[in-house]
């Protein structure tokens, strides 16, 4: 009950702070956080921000790229208008949004990709971790091919199952991949960030990561003695 209490007690400071400063949401902190430790977007960069509304990211994205970049939001929701950003309102992992978003960078590659996707929470926690992980996996499929040699990623996940294997599949592609929790968020759920260094391109370039990290889920048809029973009627299998 206190923890509960010093958790929304937490968030409501940072609420405010964001309110205080002109940002549209508290975890526009979280990205400020994750950038004075990563430095992850520079000056002139082209930065794809995933899941962006209501639009805080963007803001911060917009004053770290400065005049000469360039941010492109996506997000299902449409977000108010942010000087220096583009928004589409689209599914990501829909094709046509995808079209959409490689026109809004004219063709050119993307130096930085800040995702804070998130899936619509149902309070079933394996349910939404998995679908969550899922999610991330897409994104990865999607922006990589567009994410210029030396580029940078950072993506919100959640805790549990699967994520050594989305880290373990990601390590290939970046020269440092490693897990941050930035002080505007901790406490206040599993969730955590990946943070990824210098895109390596040409390393595993044609694996799907979505593909692979499935193969750690089976079908209700797969069922064997080595899988136990997840919460969306796939199942998954158990570390040996
Ligand atoms: C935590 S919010 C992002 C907050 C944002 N970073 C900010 O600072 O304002 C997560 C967002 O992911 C979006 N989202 C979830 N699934 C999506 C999908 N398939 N395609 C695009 N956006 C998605 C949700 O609509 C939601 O707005």
């Amino acid at each position: 009950m206190a923890d509960r209490w010093a958790d929304s007690h937490r968030k409501d400071a940072w609420r405010k702070m964001a309110k205080n400063s002109g940002y549209r949401a508290r975890s526009a902190f979280k990205l400020i956080q994750i950038q004075k430790k990563f430095n992850l977007i520079r000056e002139g960069d082209y930065v794809l921000d995933v899941g962006s509304h209501p639009g805080g990211w963007s803001q911060v994205s917009v004053e770290f790229a400065g005049d000469g970049g360039h941010v492109v939001g996506v997000d299902l929701e449409p977000c108010e208008p942010v000087e220096g950003c583009v928004f589409i309102v689209g599914d990501i992992t829909d094709l046509d949004t995808q079209k959409r978003t490689i026109e809004a960078f004219s063709d050119s590659m993307i130096n930085a990709i800040v995702s804070d996707i998130s899936p619509n929470l149902t309070g079933n926690w394996s349910r939404d971790q998995i679908i969550s992980l899922q999610l991330v996996a897409s994104v990865f499929d999607f922006s990589l091919p567009l994410l210029c040699p030396g580029g940078n990623f950072v993506t919100k996940i959640f805790q549990g199952e699967g994520i050594e294997k989305l880290i373990q599949l990601v390590k290939p592609r970046f020269s440092t991949v490693k897990r941050f929790s930035p002080e505007a968020s901790r406490n206040s759920s599993s969730e955590v960030y990946l943070v990824c260094k210098n895109h390596v391109p040409w390393k595993n370039s044609g694996i799907s990561i979505l593909s692979e990290l499935n193969k750690i889920y089976t079908s209700e048809d797969d069922e064997d003695e080595d899988t136990e029973k997840s919460a969306i009627g796939f199942r998954l299998h158990k570390a040996k």
